[in-house]
C-alpha cells in the first residue's frame, strides 16, 4: 500500500482522495510538516488563502522530501503556478478540482517515479543504437539531441511536463515545435487524454471560430448537427494551437475568456461547459513584436507565455547535425531498402557548414535524397545535393570566387525579393516550404511574388 500524505486539509480533500483506488493508496492527513514520516508516494498540500502564504510550506516539504512529487491545491493564478513549480511543486490546481481530474493527477504523479524509470530505459535503448554517432545521444522519447541548447529544452520539458501550466513554444520552421508539443503531452498528467492540434494559420477566420469553440445544431446555415469543437474535444488532454500568431483578434478575445473561465459556450448555445485542458501554443513569429504592433493582444500574450520553450535553429546547435543525420539515416534506411555502412568524414563537415534554413525537417528531406543517391551503402560527397556541396550564403554575400562582395546599400524591397528568390530556389519552387521558411503565409508569398514579378 502506498501512502498519500495530505497536509492542511479540512476533511474535504481527504474524502475526495479516499475515492481514488483504495487498494493501492492510503491517505494520511497530517496537520504540520513535523508529523510526516516514512516516504510517501505523493504529498498533497491543501493551501487555503493566497499562494504567498503556502510558498514556505512548499519549500519545507521539498526540503524534507526532495524526491516525492508534491501536488498543491489552492487558489492561484498563472504567475503563482510558475512560482509554485519553481519552488518544487509538481503542479498546482485551483479548487474545486473535479474527482476525475484529481484522480488523473494523483495517479500520474504517484506513478511518476516508475514512469521515469521507463523513460530511462527508452534513453538507454537509444544510446545503444548500432550507429556509433548516436551512442552519445540523450533523448526524450522521439525527441533527440546532444547539444547544450537541446539539453536545456529536455530539462525544460522535464520541468513542466507534469504541470497544467500553459506552455509556449517558439522556434523557426522545422525546429521541432510540434514534436515538443506532442512530447509534452505524452509525458504529462494528461497523457491518457486526447491531443488536439489546430493550425490557426491554415483555417479561415469564420471556420476557425467554430472549429475551436464548436456550435449547436442550427447555430448558422449549414449547422445541421451539433459540433463539439477542438477545445471541448481536448477535454482531459492537450490542446495544441499551432501558429497561434495567426489567431484573429476576435478569437484572441474568446480564447482569453476561455483561459480565464476555463469554460466554453458553443455557438448558438446558452450553456457554458467546463473544460480541463493543458494549452500548448507555438509560433515562428516574434509575438512580442506583434503585441507592439497591436496585432496581438497583450493580455492574451502574457497568459500564453507563462512558460516559454525556445527551440534554437539548427545552425545555432551544429553539434546536433551529425547526430540527426545519422539518426534519420538509420530510421529511414528500411523504407528505401538500403543499408548504409559508411559515411565519409567530408560529408559530415559539409553538413555542419550548411546553414539549414529548413532546420530538422530539411535534414530529413536531405536524408531521403542521400539514401536514394548513395552507392554501395557508402555516403560520399557525391550523394549530397549540389546546394550542400557549394559554399553557402546568399548570392549577394558572395561573389563567383566565394569572397564576400563589397557592401552596398539596398532597399528592404530588394532584400525581400532576393530572399524570396533564394528560398524558392532552395526548395525547388515548393511554395508551401518556401512560405514556411520565410515565415509568411502562402497567400502573402503569392502576392509578393506577383508584385516583384517572380514566376
Ligand atoms: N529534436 C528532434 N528529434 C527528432 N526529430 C525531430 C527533432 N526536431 C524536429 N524533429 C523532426 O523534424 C520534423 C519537423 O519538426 P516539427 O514538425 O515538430 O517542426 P515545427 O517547428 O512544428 O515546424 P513548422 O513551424 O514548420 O510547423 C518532424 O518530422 C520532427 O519529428
Ligand atoms: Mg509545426
Amino acid at each position: 500500500m502506498r501512502e498519500i500524505l495530505l497536509l492542511g486539509d479540512d476533511g474535504h480533500l481527504a474524502a475526495q482522495l479516499g475515492k481514488i483506488d483504495g487498494a493501492r493508496f492510503a491517505v494520511r492527513p497530517i496537520a504540520t510538516v513535523d508529523e510526516a514520516s516514512g516516504v510517501p508516494a505523493l504529498i498533497v498540500l491543501a493551501a487555503a488563502g493566497p499562494f504567498s502564504a503556502s510558498r514556505s510550506l512548499i519549500t519545507a516539504l521539498k526540503k524534507r522530501f526532495p524526491a516525492v512529487p508534491l501536488l498543491v491545491i489552492g487558489p492561484c493564478d498563472d504567475a503563482d503556478k510558475v512560482k509554485a513549480i519553481g519552488a518544487g511543486a509538481a503542479d498546482i490546481l485551483r479548487p474545486p478540482v473535479p474527482d476525475t481530474d484529481l484522480r488523473r493527477h494523483v495517479v500520474s504523479l504517484a506513478d511518476g517515479i516508475e514512469r521515469e524509470h521507463e523513460m530511462d530505459d527508452l534513453i538507454k535503448q537509444k544510446n545503444c543504437l548500432k550507429c556509433p554517432l548516436i551512442r552519445e545521444t540523450h533523448g526524450y522519447g522521439r525527441f533527440i539531441g546532444s547539444s547544450p541548447a537541446i539539453k536545456k529544452v529536455f530539462a525544460q520539458i522535464e520541468k513542466v511536463r507534469k504541470s497544467s501550466l500553459n506552455v509556449f513554444i517558439h522556434g523557426e520552421s522545422g525546429t521541432g515545435k510540434e514534436l515538443v508539443a506532442r512530447t509534452l503531452h505524452e509525458s504529462s498528467a494528461h497523457r491518457d487524454g486526447p491531443f488536439m492540434a489546430i493550425n490557426c494559420g491554415a483555417i479561415p477566420e469564420h471556420l476557425l471560430e467554430s472549429e475551436l469553440f464548436g456550435y449547436e445544431k442550427g447555430a448558422f446555415t449549414g449547422a445541421d448537427r451539433p459540433y463539439n469543437g477542438k477545445i471541448i474535444d481536448a477535454d482531459g488532454g492537450t490542446l495544441f494551437l499551432d501558429e497561434v500568431s495567426e489567431l484573429p483578434l476576435k478569437l484572441q478575445v474568446k480564447l482569453l475568456r476561455f483561459l480565464e473561465e476555463r469554460k466554453v459556450t458553443r455557438l448558438g448555445s446558452s450553456r457554458a461547459q467546463e473544460v480541463d485542458v493543458r494549452l500548448v501554443c507555438a509560433t515562428n513569429k516574434d509575438l512580442r513584436a506583434m503585441v507592439r504592433g497591436n496585432l496581438f493582444r497583450e493580455d492574451l500574450y502574457y497568459r500564453l507565455v507563462v512558460y516559454t520553450i525556445d527551440l534554437p535553429p539548427l545552425r545555432e546547435r551544429r553539434e546536433d547535425i551529425p547526430l540527426f543525420f545519422a539518426h534519420f539515416l538509420q530510421e529511414r534506411e528500411e523504407r528505401h531498402e538500403v543499408h548504409i555502412t559508411r559515411i565519409e568524414p567530408e560529408v559530415v563537415e559539409l553538413l555542419k557548414n550548411y546553414p539549414w534554413p529548413g532546420n530538422v525537417r530539411e535534414i530529413i528531406n536531405l536524408v531521403d535524397h542521400v539514401l536514394v543517391s548513395a552507392e554501395e551503402g557508402i555516403v560520399t560527397v557525391d550523394a549530397l545535393p549540389p546546394y550542400v556541396r557549394e559554399p553557402h550564403g546568399t548570392p549577394a554575400e558572395r561573389t563567383e570566387a566565394g569572397a564576400p562582395a563589397p557592401w552596398r546599400p539596398r532597399t528592404i524591397e530588394e532584400l525581400e525579393k532576393e530572399a524570396i528568390i533564394a528560398t524558392l530556389r532552395h526548395f525547388n519552387g515548393n511554395m508551401a516550404e518556401t512560405a514556411r521558411a520565410l515565415g509568411i503565409g502562402r497567400a502573402t508569398l503569392y502576392r509578393k511574388m506577383a508584385s516583384y514579378h517572380i514566376d
